[in-house]
């Protein structure tokens, strides 16, 4: 029997979830602008590597708390399983899958930054790389799973999460990367087409309507659903 209404925890899933965005779009910006190339005496590098650091731990750590609530809160049947295992639960599989496999890469960067001086500069470097397939695969999954995507702060807070991504790799392929035109040319086509697919998928998908059923919300939870969210709460 699914819970009768709205939870702390599902307030809490949701807040955690946009405060652990926002944190993995700031690491990602971080990253992808390489900011230690630029740093300056105002601004060292041990500073620029503390920010990229703490906010990427500081993620982790809202990203415990999101999964940890979701599952608590027990109105979507959420195990702990389906937090690890990508597209396991039968709760909007592929959008929470995709939640799951973001994790999973961040986990993998987690532990191989960890033990970096024992696996050495080459092999953390190629985990690392999967951290910038993290964040577009966290985004869909925002989309996808959550019930505020039709609510103007969580939208808004969407796009100025893809604002500053984007903006960090015109940015780094504008001034920052002048010996490798290919991976330029690569970045900006990644980024551009990323957000055409935005453009060209959210009215049609989230922001349209009875995305509860196609996004694949169980029909025994479908009852308990609004096709759209109100600020008093109900879920979509
Ligand atoms: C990098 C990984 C992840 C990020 C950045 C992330 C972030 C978010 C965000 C921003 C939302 C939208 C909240 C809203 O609409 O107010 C959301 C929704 C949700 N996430 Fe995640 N998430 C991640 C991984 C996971 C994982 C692994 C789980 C699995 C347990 C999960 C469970 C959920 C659920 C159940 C919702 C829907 C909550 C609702 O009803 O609005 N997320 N997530």
């Amino acid at each position: 029997m699914a819970a009768a209404g709205p939870t702390a925890y599902w307030y809490l899933t949701r807040s955690t979830g946009a405060v652990a965005l926002v944190l993995l779009t700031f690491a990602t910006a971080l990253g992808v602008l390489d900011l230690r190339r630029w740093s300056t005496p105002r601004l060292p590098r041990f500073v620029v590597d503390s920010l990229h650091r703490s906010s990427s731990l500081l993620a982790m750590v809202f990203l415990a708390l999101h999964i940890l609530t979701s599952i608590l809160d027990g109105f979507a049947r959420i195990s702990l399983i389906d937090a690890f295992v990508p597209f396991a639960g039968s709760y909007r599989p592929f959008w929470l899958g995709l939640g799951a496999l973001a994790f999973d890469l961040l986990v993998a960067v987690t532990i191989t930054s960890l033990l970096r001086q024992r696996i050495g500069y080459q092999g953390w470097r190629a985990v690392h790389w999967l951290a910038y397939a993290s964040w577009p695969i966290a985004l869909l999954h925002t989309f996808g799973t959550g019930s505020d995507i039709k609510q103007a702060w969580m939208l808004w807070l969407s796009v100025v999460c893809v604002a500053i991504v984007v903006g960090a790799v015109l940015a780094r392929v504008l001034f920052g990367w002048p010996e490798n035109r290919r991976r330029r040319v690569g970045a900006l086509a990644t980024a551009g087409g990323f957000s055409l697919f935005l453009l060209a998928w959210l009215p049609g998908g989230p922001l349209g309507s009875d995305w509860a059923r196609r996004s694949g919300t169980p029909s025994s939870l479908l009852a308990h659903t609004h096709s759209a969210t109100n600020s008093s709460g109900s879920r979509r």
